[in-house]
């Protein structure tokens, strides 16, 4: 088998779309996502795909930025906010937990701190099986770890929260509840769509627990990256400072400056389906495996200027390349949570006040509304266990 390592812009971004390349990140974490859309291919994970993102229509992200999003910030952060203080990574788990449980469709029927700390632990636990082929030590006493939480899971959370679901879909059938009366979440579109897409309840749990995953780890990381940006630039650069709270499109902007340079996935890993070429590289077999190393691919000098490396929130890019990169993926498997995290793409003509500005910006914009800032007797600690290179602890003051 031969490593084959894609690092350039253009040719990482052509690998990402080939069709004859599978999913293969995820290979040693199968326990928990060897089903699940982000592993799918072919026509498999077309269908898949289409029936999920049903649940992202239109005027979704709408209502979910001005009805769901607002109250679910208000209410995570006030404990916070009481105290003056804050390790913003405890924070945005809870914050992008809870959130990214109500659009999943996992209830939380007494929404008590004990309850979000029992479901935070299971997520960190199934966040393990996605770092699996990296883990160092005992890989079976991983797996039973993440054996056991999924148990506890699907047990206290899932099987209340899908036959809860049932009922109101059983009630909407029979045209006793209407279809705005449903709850808005990928269970409630996979179980709709039982009769086209018949999924085992192993798999249902399985694919919501990475629901929860994808939305809440990848956000969280992006957060702290993005604050800490924030902060240092904001130091040497008062009039950015200023605009960073009273210009929510400048805001935005910085966020995707940030996405770009710290990718929550550092590389995507493929597979050739059948003998073939590598853009811009060799031939390859299915024996090889394809890493495309997004961080590197993302600080290409040819894409982003000489200084690519270094954070610039008033960075052009050229016309048809995203400011963030290929943080969110592209091709087949291109990120669905794409506009939930980072908002549209502002036009020329863009309204602020009408702007969908994408969660990561938000809670970016609660914060500094409540004067975050970092604590400077406790400084923020890098955690080195993987090579992701995120934030382990950031304490921050408010208020
Ligand atoms: C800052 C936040 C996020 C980042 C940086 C991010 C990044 C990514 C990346 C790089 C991929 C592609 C993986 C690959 O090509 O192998 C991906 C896929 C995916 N993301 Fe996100 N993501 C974020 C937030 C979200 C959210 C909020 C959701 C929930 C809706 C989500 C759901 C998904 C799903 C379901 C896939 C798999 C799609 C498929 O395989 O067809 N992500 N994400």
């Amino acid at each position: 088998m031969n490593q084959i390592v894609v690092d350039r812009y253009k040719t990482a971004n052509e690998t990402l779309r080939v069709p004859d390349l599978r999913q293969a990140l995820y290979d040693e974490g199968a326990i928990m996502f060897e089903k699940t859309i982000v592993n799918l291919h072919g026509e498999e994970h077309r269908v898949r795909r289409n029936v999920e993102i049903k649940v992202f229509r239109r005027d979704f992200f709408k209502w979910y930025e001005k009805a769901v999003f607002p109250y679910t910030l208000r209410e995570t952060i006030a404990p916070y906010l009481a105290q003056g203080r804050a390790d913003l990574v405890n924070l945005g788990f809870r914050v992008m937990m809870n959130l990214t449980a109500d659009f999943s469709g996992v209830d939380r029927p007494t929404r008590t701190p004990e309850e979000t700390d029992r479901l935070l632990r299971h997520l960190l636990t199934f966040g393990k099986a996605a770092t699996l082929g990296q883990a160092l030590g005992n890989k079976e006493a991983i797996r039973e770890e993440i054996r056991k939480a999924m148990a506890e899971f699907d047990t206290e959370f899932f099987q209340p929260s899908m036959k809860r679901r049932r009922e109101l879909l059983g009630k909407f059938a029979k045209g006793e509840l209407r279809e705005e009366d449903l709850p808005r979440d990928i269970l409630v579109e996979l179980l709709r769509s039982e009769a086209d897409l018949p999924l085992t309840t192993d798999v249902l749990m399985k694919e919501i627990g990475f629901f929860l995953l994808a939305g809440a780890f990848t956000s969280i990381h992006t957060l702290s990256h993005a604050m800490h940006e924030l902060f240092w630039w904001g130091e040497s650069h008062p009039e950015d400072k200023r605009r960073q709270r009273t210009d929510p499109l400048f805001l935005q902007r910085s966020i995707h400056e940030s996405m770009r340079l710290h990718p929550s996935s550092p590389t995507a890993g493929r597979r050739p389906t059948c003998p073939m070429q590598i853009p811009g590289g060799p031939q390859a077999t299915p024996d090889d495996y394809v890493s495309i190393d997004l961080m590197k691919a993302n600080r290409d000098t040819d894409v982003f200027g000489a200084d690519a490396a270094e954070y610039n929130p008033h960075r052009q890019v050229q016309k048809g390349t995203p400011p963030y990169g290929l943080s969110f993926g592209i091709g087949m498997h291109s990120c669905l949570g794409l506009n939930l995290a980072a908002g549209a793409l502002p036009k020329a003509d863009t309204d602020p006040a009408e702007h969908q500005l994408g969660t990561v910006t938000l809670i970016a914009q609660a914060l500094l509304a409540n004067n975050a800032r970092p604590d400077l007797d406790n400084p923020g600690v890098v955690d080195r266990s993987t090579i992701r290179n995120n934030w382990g602890k950031y304490p921050i003051l408010l208020g």
